[in-house]
């Protein structure tokens, strides 16, 4: 039992230095979307408002946090990738999340180089070890409780197409820590990586 906590509502605010809300929820998968506007001009983005939701057909979602290039080039194609975040690829991810204007390629702005897709038109990531392509099945825009909309939209897609670099494979057994993934924690600046240390087995119980 826990006697002596902090407790807020968050309409209210949190009371703390801190908004502590998305160091709680976390460490996040990060979303690192590729997409293109309908012209053709190349975006790319870091999202950790992101998650996986369904197996069959899989389901991806990330969440765009006011409207950004991302959401606006999603509405026009229906296509995006989702390209895996790792630790050599850190410091490149969070160059890709400057705040420049559409007609600025953050591949190009964080060193990195494309690859093109091969079921949809958006290129991926080339230095990636893992690569999602995906078409996009919803845009929903959220909600306050009271149903009053929010400048905040979460964008679903179908994952059509799974890239995964062979050496991750162990016996055909795809190898989480080994792609090393970073991960997001709270505050300005906290991620977390991910090693073989992190691991433990628990089977469902019969
Ligand atoms: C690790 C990380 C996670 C982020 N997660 C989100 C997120 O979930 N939603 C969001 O709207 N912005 C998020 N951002 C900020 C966006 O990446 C940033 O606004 C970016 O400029 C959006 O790019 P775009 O306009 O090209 O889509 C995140 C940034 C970083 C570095």
């Amino acid at each position: 039992m826990h006697d002596d906590i902090h407790f807020y509502e968050p309409s209210q605010g949190h009371g703390l230095p801190h908004d502590p809300f998305n160091a709680i929820v976390g460490p996040r998968p990060i979303g690192w979307i590729s997409s293109q506007d309908a012209q053709g001009r190349l975006n790319l983005a870091p999202y950790s408002f992101f998650n996986a939701f369904n197996y069959i057909p899989p389901i991806i979602g990330f969440c765009s946090v006011g409207r950004k290039d991302s959401l606006n080039n999603i509405e026009q194609t229906g296509e995006f990738v989702w390209n895996l975040a790792t630790r050599p690829l850190a410091e490149a991810m969070n160059q890709s999340c400057a705040m420049v204007g559409p007609e600025v390629n953050e591949f190009e702005l964080a060193g990195l180089s494309t690859v093109p897709s091969r079921v949809i038109s958006v290129p991926r990531v080339a230095e990636t070890p893992v690569t999602f392509e995906c078409k996009v099945t919803q845009i929903i825009q959220l909600q306050r409780a009271d149903k009053e909309l929010v400048p905040s939209w979460l964008i679903l897609g179908e994952v059509v197409a799974v890239h995964i670099a062979r050496h991750l494979l162990k016996d055909g057994i795809y190898d989480t820590a080994a792609a090393e993934p970073i991960l997001r924690g709270g505050g300005p600046a906290d991620y977390f990586q991910l090693g073989p240390e992190a691991l433990f087995k628990m089977h469902r119980p019969r």
